[in-house]
């Protein structure tokens, strides 16, 4: 038995005090878009969301600067959101536009807005704790082929993560054999980019026969090619090329995330498929479910993993492990002040991780399943296939 001076510590750290600056998706542009105050919940307060009627969407801080009424609770009244508490109505540009009861509007009355961005369909806001004015240049990329309708709809979906901080999601980017053991694949090739603000997986994957959930849910005959970068500290944008029995589909989940507090954040996915030329939109409709389906359960196997974990400063890292110290200095160009962000953060890092060994066991350890099971079904007089 291992005394507690020879036991490697468990360092959870402390959650850190400031958000990522950088930018932000608040979900669908759609969802804002029927006349009311919408809450979203971010950076330990609330932001109200509202379109105007020239079709703007404007995003303010989401408590009044009168006497802290939530406007969230108020009324689109013109192009201005009106306060429930004493009707005072601010603008887009967080400018007191009226105060009906009054006389006039006081001097420089004015409240936190946030700057707006709209990618994918999506909408977006930049945020930065020291202030600094958005960095257009760094939007995450417009999906070629998107607006023009070579997409299904997206499929979207929003859940609340409680108990942990939000880089718990960021260490995924490096993390090989998860795959295996989480999403039940191979995977036969990994490797990571990290430069800028963005940082990318690539990977090559199969599924495993001896499970039927998830990726997996199609088995050995389902090859995947991934790439996943994510644009920032909060939006990746994952393209998933699946060829199943020869028959190829393309498929782009995007995983975004916004800290509520220091420990939770509201996490968005959203997939689409892109619709091959020539099929007709029900079985385009059919496929796209399908897909739906499986990367959700996927991502959902994530989900359940990072909700139940504890946060670690300093893992215990394998050969077969991904850079994730490397990807971790990446994540702290965020949350440092710009003039604080040094070249290791964003200059270009490239690995590769070497899967030979961990194929080989796992191969063997399939096999060693697919047995078991078929000499149990052998046994209680089931017909055995693969
Ligand atoms: S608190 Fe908003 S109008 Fe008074
Ligand atoms: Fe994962």
């Amino acid at each position: 038995m291992s005394t507690a001076t020879e036991a490697r510590s468990l360092d959870q750290g402390v959650a850190p005090s400031r958000y990522a600056r950088g930018w932000h998706c608040l979900g669908l542009a759609e969802t804002f878009r029927d006349g009311k105050p919408h809450a979203i919940n971010a950076f330990d307060g609330k932001l109200v969301v509202w379109q105007d009627s020239k079709g703007e969407l404007n995003v303010l801080d989401g408590y009044c600067r009168h006497m802290g009424g939530d406007l969230t609770q108020g009324e689109v009244k013109g192009d201005d959101i009106a306060c429930p508490f004493h009707d005072w109505r601010w603008g887009g540009d967080g400018k007191c536009k009226a105060i009906p009861y009054a006389r006039r509007v006081p001097l420089r009355a004015k409240t936190l807005r946030y700057e707006t961005a709209i990618v994918n369909d999506q909408l977006f806001i930049w945020m930065d704790p020291e202030g600094s004015a958005a960095d257009r240049s760094i939007l995450p990329i417009q999906l070629p082929g998107l607006a023009e309708g070579e997409y299904a709809d997206w499929s979207w979906n929003i859940t609340e993560i409680e108990g942990s901080n939000c880089r718990e999601l960021i260490d995924n980017v490096a993390d090989m054999a998860h795959f295996y053991y989480v999403h039940f694949s191979f995977p036969t090739s990994f490797r990571n980019v990290f430069e800028g603000h963005m940082a990318t997986q690539f990977m090559e994957s199969t599924g495993r026969p001896d499970k039927a959930e998830g990726y997996s849910s199609a088995g050995s005959d389902l090859f995947l090619k991934s790439e996943a970068t994510y644009y920032g500290p909060s939006y990746m944008i994952n393209w998933l090329w699946v060829d199943y029995k020869g028959f190829k589909t393309e498929v782009i989940l995007v995983n975004t995330h916004i800290a509520t507090s220091p420990n939770s954040f509201t996490l968005q996915y959203g997939i689409t498929v892109k619709k091959p030329e020539g099929m007709d939109d029900a079985t385009v409709a059919f496929i796209a479910e399908k897909y739906t389906k499986m990367f959700g359960e996927g991502f959902l196997q994530d989900v359940h993993i990072w909700k139940n974990k504890v946060a670690v400063q300093n893992p215990l890292l394998c050969e077969e492990d991904g850079p994730v110290y490397q990807l971790r200095r990446w994540y702290e160009q965020f949350y440092v002040d710009k003039a604080d962000v040094v070249p290791e953060m964003t200059e270009r890092f490239e690995f590769e991780v070497d899967t030979t060994k961990a194929n080989e066991f796992w191969h063997a350890e399939v096999a060693e399943n697919l047995a078991k099971r078929a000499a149990e079904e052998a046994e209680a007089g089931r017909p055995v296939h693969h």
